[in-house]
């Protein structure tokens, strides 16, 4: 197996444990805000790891980016729309959400409020969540599973 192979395995598996972080983060942050509950460690590590999480995803897909064969910048790539997914909406649309849940982690821990820390979670994270996976359909790739 070539190196651009695994990458690309090991990019295509990790979005699962994104997926359960940043979902386990929403539901938990969801049941924090409207039940009124405190902030609780188990709650900060939560959204800590979907953050690293992310991070760790982008850094897989800039790797990526210079593997793979379907990403390249001539006169060609904006004609063809597999070419001009990889190469330009994919990881745009995927910084987007990663900046997102990056901003709301950060709002999150300079509040004091619990309430307010568990809604700024929320708000941030339930909107990457919807940019990630509709970029991922923008692509029509399966949002879980792999096409080939
Ligand atoms: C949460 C963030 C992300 C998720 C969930 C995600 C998910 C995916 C998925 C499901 C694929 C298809 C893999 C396959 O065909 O088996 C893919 C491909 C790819 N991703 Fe991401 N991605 C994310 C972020 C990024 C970022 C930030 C970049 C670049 C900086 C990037 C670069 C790529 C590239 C270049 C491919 C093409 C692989 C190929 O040659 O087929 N991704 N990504």
């Amino acid at each position: 197996m070539d190196t651009y192979v695994i990458i690309k395995q090991l990019h295509s598996g990790f979005r699962y444990i994104v997926f359960l972080l940043v979902l386990v983060a929403i539901i938990q942050s969801l049941l924090g805000w409207l039940g009124q509950k405190p902030y609780t460690e188990t709650n900060r590590k939560i959204n800590l790891f979907a953050l690293i999480s992310a991070h760790t995803q982008l850094l897989i897909g800039i790797v990526l980016l210079y593997f793979s064969p379907l990403v390249h910048f001539d006169s060609t790539t904006m004609k063809d729309n597999v070419t001009r997914y990889f190469s330009v909406e994919h990881w745009v649309g995927m910084v987007i959400a990663i900046v997102l849940i990056t901003i709301g982690h950060s709002k999150s821990k300079k509040i004091i409020l619990p309430e307010s820390k568990h809604r700024t979670i929320a708000i941030f994270y339930i909107i990457a969540f919807l940019v990630i996976v509709g970029t991922i359909m923008a692509g029509h790739l399966p949002v879980l599973g792999s096409q080939s």
